[in-house]
């Protein structure tokens, strides 16, 4: 892993590049744009389905939340700090619209079902994203990173959402997730920037181990929830260990700085 990239600035371009080179070369049948409209749940089994399906999103989101208000007070590098209170309101209030909407097309305050989830994350997650920064490195990774291709996904193919939230994510959760992901890049690499080549060998390895980690630490979650978004929102999720498995190589790429055919084997999201 000695060969280094000089890379392109991270933006949502080049997410959309890397996506579209992943696709064509795994799942060329994949359609580039949605093909037709969504509608809203309406059967109470599909409002069911759709409630538990928002209720997962509102955990990840608030799952974000619990994990950087710890961090937040125990590395003390302010750049981060700024970078973190951001990320800490931004998804706060992604959950906080999530819980509001369901609660309006379930009847329920879904508060304490979604925290029973967010339990979930702590416990496959366990001391990982508060180990070290390396594993809030991880963390960070998996819950704003390696999701972005199965997202894409979702975009593309799913035949349910509901009006208000898809309004609310394209104003909102969109940009502002875009902006964190750079926020994690950046961070990243204001350390990886500074070190001698010697020592980005060893924290490129460090990162690999980590994120491998987090990553067999996620598959039981990954699988079950895909699951639940394809009865939820009638998503196709055929393709998506190989696209989720490609994307990850690309984003560990991109921030090891070293060509893709350069990486280790890693762990399948199918393991
Ligand atoms: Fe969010
Ligand atoms: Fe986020």
């Amino acid at each position: 892993m000695t060969t280094t990239l000089t890379l392109p600035i991270w933006n949502t371009d080049l997410e959309l590049e890397i996506f579209n080179k992943i696709t064509n070369q795994h799942t060329p049948h994949l359609p580039k744009k949605r093909l037709y409209e969504t509608k809203p749940p309406q059967t109470p089994e599909d409002i069911e389905k759709f409630y538990r399906f928002r209720v997962a999103g509102a955990a990840h989101d608030l799952f974000i939340v619990q994990v950087c208000a710890k961090v937040i007070g125990e590395i003390p590098e302010p750049e981060l700090q700024l970078f973190l209170s951001q990320q800490i309101g931004d998804d706060g209030a992604h959950a906080a619209n999530t819980r509001r909407r369901a609660q309006e097309i379930y009847g329920k305050d879904p508060i304490e079902d979604i925290q029973k989830q967010v339990e979930k994350h702590w416990d496959y997650m366990g001391d990982l994203p508060l180990r070290n920064w390396q594993g809030f490195l991880a963390f960070e990774l998996h819950y704003e990173m390696h999701i972005v291709a199965s997202l894409f996904v979702n975009g593309i193919t799913s035949k349910i959402s509901d009006p208000q939230s898809a309004e609310f994510s394209k104003n909102r959760i969109k940009p502002e997730e875009a902006r964190h992901r750079v926020g994690v890049v950046n961070w990243w690499q204001s350390k990886y920037d500074q070190v001698s080549p010697t020592k980005k060998a060893d924290l490129a390895a460090q990162v690999i181990e980590m994120d491998e980690e987090a990553q067999r630490r996620r598959n039981p979650y990954l699988k079950k929830h895909w699951q639940l978004t394809q009865e939820a929102i009638g998503t196709d999720i055929s393709d998506l260990p190989k696209i989720y498995d490609a994307w990850r190589r690309e984003v560990l790429a991109y921030f090891l700085a070293i060509p893709v055919t350069k990486l280790p084997p890693l762990v399948s999201v199918n393991e």
